[in-house]
Order: C-alpha cells, then sequence, then structure tokens
C-alpha cells in the first residue's frame, strides 16, 4: 500500500456543523415557501448537500450536475465540460447552487452562465469554501460557509486523486 500524506485539521466537524446550521438558517429565511430546486456540482458538494438539506423542513427539490475542467497540467485551460447535465427543468425556478469550494471560480463562472441562459426566476450559490486568493474568474458566493487561505484542502468531500472525500473534517496535508 502506498503511503499517504499525513492531514491536519483546518476545519473541524463541529465548526463545519456550525457554519451549516447558520446558513441553513439564511437559505431557509429566503426560500421558505418557493420550492427551490438545489443543483449540487458532483463531485465535491454531496458530503456539503446532505448535511444543508437535512436542516431544511421545507419543500425543495434536489439534483445534481457533474462537470470536469480540463487542460495541460494542474492549471485549468478555462474550459469545463459538462459531464452529466442537469434533469430538471430549470426555467422558472429558484435556484440554488451547491458547491464545496470555489477556487479560480471557473466551474461556477462557467455553470452560473449556463444556469442563467436557461432563464430561472433566481439563481444563487452557496459554497462551504471559498479561497479568494485564487480568484481567476469573478463569482459572487451568496451563502458561504469559510473563506480560507490558499492551501490544499481535503475532506468532507473534497479530494486528492480521489482519495479523503470521507474525512469528516476539512484538513490541510502536512508536507514531508
Ligand atoms: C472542485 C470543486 C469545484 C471546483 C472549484 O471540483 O468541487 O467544483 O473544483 O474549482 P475552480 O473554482 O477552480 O473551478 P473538481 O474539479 O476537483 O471535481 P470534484 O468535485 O469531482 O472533485
Amino acid at each position: 500500500m502506498p503511503v499517504e500524506p499525513e492531514t491536519e485539521v483546518l476545519l473541524s466537524r463541529t465548526e463545519i456543523a456550525a457554519a451549516i446550521d447558520r446558513l441553513a438558517a439564511e437559505v431557509r429565511r429566503d426560500y421558505l415557501g418557493k420550492c427551490p430546486l438545489l443543483v449540487g456540482i458532483l463531485k465535491g458538494s454531496f458530503v456539503f448537500m446532505a448535511d444543508l438539506v437535512r436542516r431544511l423542513d421545507f419543500p425543495l427539490e434536489i439534483d445534481f450536475v457533474r462537470l470536469s475542467s480540463y487542460g495541460p497540467g494542474t492549471e485549468s485551460s478555462g474550459q469545463v465540460r459538462v459531464v452529466q447535465g442537469l434533469r430538471s427543468p430549470v426555467r422558472g425556478r429558484e435556484v440554488l447552487v451547491i458547491e464545496d469550494i470555489v477556487d479560480t471560480g471557473l466551474t461556477d463562472s462557467y455553470f452560473l452562465e449556463y444556469l442563467r441562459k436557461r432563464r430561472p426566476a433566481s439563481l444563487r450559490l452557496c459554497s462551504l469554501l471559498d479561497k479568494p486568493a485564487r480568484r481567476r474568474f469573478p463569482v459572487k458566493i451568496d451563502y458561504l460557509g469559510f473563506s480560507i487561505p490558499d492551501r490544499f484542502v481535503v475532506g468532507y468531500g473534497l479530494d486528492l486523486d480521489e482519495k479523503y472525500r470521507n474525512l469528516s473534517d476539512v484538513c490541510v496535508l502536512v508536507e514531508g
């Protein structure tokens, strides 16, 4: 078995739970009685989505898309591919996009524009994490859990080479 890098907790499960309580209250205040469509961007958002929606005690719908950006090396090419698109109709709906992290902003600026063209009644973004130091494409985050420094984070849905998504805390990798 290859040795996996050690991790260190950046945001504990307790801090994450408190942030999601706050976010759920904000979302409830704005969407109660509107039956919003929550759209999670896979794969990273699946844990956050599951925890958030269980704190929302009013009718809503859930769907997912799977997006992938591609390009040489680790840098974004500026292009996003829709691997699995939306099944749910968007026109006239109150749409809330659920994201685990906004980094360069490429994925969300692309996807929000993709949705905007389909004429939702409203369109907002909720992200657990924001890494503002990395931003290249402007994105407005309407509901934000945490702003974090420019460190590579894993856990709570986020991966390194598909590993670590199952950690309950948001962690940083320890060098060496
Ligand atoms: C991550 C994350 C966001 C995106 C943010 O997804 O879930 O969707 O990157 O980065 P950006 O702001 O630079 O576009 P990733 O492409 O790693 O796929 P995954 O969710 O399947 O891990």
